[in-house]
């Protein structure tokens, strides 16, 4: 098989950033995307509708001029979100839910990954705001880690399910919710056996790479994301998962540009920069375990029905066509390192 035809996909968890970062980036995801669920960790956090709505506009300004460059970027639509704080209200949920335009809400535990000081304390403080996205049917979406600095970077997110999501999903059985960006055996277990509205997003380098990946003959900064990548028995569950056909796992990139002198860096950011070459990876993955025709359902279909969305119509094309991910590319008055930079890849995005 040399070309492998889709329903345009779409990325379900997408950090686009703002300003020049988001000019630089927007266009990547436009030319292989419908649609993306854009998370709000910016800074300022986008916690409220009136933000997004103007996050919204900003987006859209800056595809505007990825179009000119690249045509192909044209019709991309960004589904917004709001950030979870203590301090959400009610009635911010009913006027996101009105807007139309916000399909989700974030909760970042306070302090779990990049830009998250702001996130949720305790279920307890937000259980208001839980409530009423429970009526209006607001999906919640999950940034599954405990941020307790006594338990283990790696076992951070099997100890949430546990502690966190079991007991939230138990007061709030009909509340719709993507646990994000899965990295475990566990979190795929249970979200696969779960009862009750629950599905999983998953990345590509998750299903491409263990945690060796960050060391192979040094520290390798651009491998470095949160949740942390795991152990080869957690990437297998994870191929397993996506591969299924289970409706309950779809994809979401978490592409998370960082320029490179932050992430090659004494302290670097979390985060990988996938979202140029985002379906050229997953099919990568798929294919290693021969399951190319599963792509379709996990990249175009599963999100939508769960969100509650029509399914895109227009088709996209990969060709069987060897060629090596970019070493650097430009990222405003920076530069960014794409996840996998001097790699071939076997899959290509037809033009
Ligand atoms: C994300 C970012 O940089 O915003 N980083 C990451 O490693 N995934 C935040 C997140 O999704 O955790
Ligand atoms: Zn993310």
């Amino acid at each position: 098989m040399d070309t492998l035809t889709l329903i345009r996909p779409d990325d379900w968890h997408l950090h686009l950033r703002d300003g020049a970062a988001l000019e630089a980036v927007v266009g990547a995801t436009a030319r292989q995307f419908a649609r993306a669920i854009v998370m709000p960790n910016l800074k300022p956090p986008v916690t409220t509708v009136a933000q997004a709505m103007a996050y919204r506009e900003r987006i859209l300004a800056a595809l505007g001029k990825a179009v000119v460059a690249d045509p192909a970027c044209a019709g991309f639509e960004p589904l917004m979100t709001l950030y979870l704080t203590d301090r959400t209200s009610p009635d911010e949920i009913v006027l996101a839910r009105a807007s139309g335009q916000v399909h989700a809400v974030k909760l970042y535990p306070a302090g779990a990954t990049t830009n998250s000081d702001a996130g949720v304390s305790s279920v307890a403080a937000v259980h208001p705001a839980l409530e009423a996205m429970q009526r209006e049917g607001l999906p919640l979406l999950i940034h599954g880690e405990v941020v307790d600095a006594s338990v283990d970077i790696f076992d951070r997110e099997a100890v949430f399910i546990e502690t966190v999501l079991e007991p939230l999903r138990r007061d709030f059985p009909a509340l719709r919710i993507v646990f994000e960006h899965i990295t475990t055996r566990e979190a795929a277990q249970y979200v696969a056996q779960a009862s009750g509205p629950i599905a999983a997003t998953i990345t590509a380098h998750h299903l491409l790479y263990e945690r060796n990946a960050l060391f192979i003959g040094g520290i390798r900064p651009h491998w470095y994301c949160l949740p942390v990548l795991k152990r080869e028995v957690h990437r297998r569950a994870l191929l397993e998962a996506a591969t299924s056909g289970s409706t309950r796992f779809f994809l979401g990139t978490d592409s998370a540009p960082h320029a490179r002198h932050l992430k090659e860096n004494a302290c670097g950011c979390a985060g990988c920069y996938t979202a140029p070459h985002a379906l050229e990876l997953y099919a990568a993955a798929f294919e290693s375990v021969g399951a190319l025709d599963r792509l379709e359902g996990f990249a175009s279909f599963f999100g939508p029905d769960f969100y509650g969305l029509a399914r895109n119509t227009a088709r996209i094309t990969l060709n069987r066509q060897t060629w090596t991910v970019p070493d650097v590319l430009p990222l405003g008055d920076d530069t960014i390192v794409p996840l996998a930079a001097g790699e071939p890849l076997a899959w290509r995005l037809a033009d």
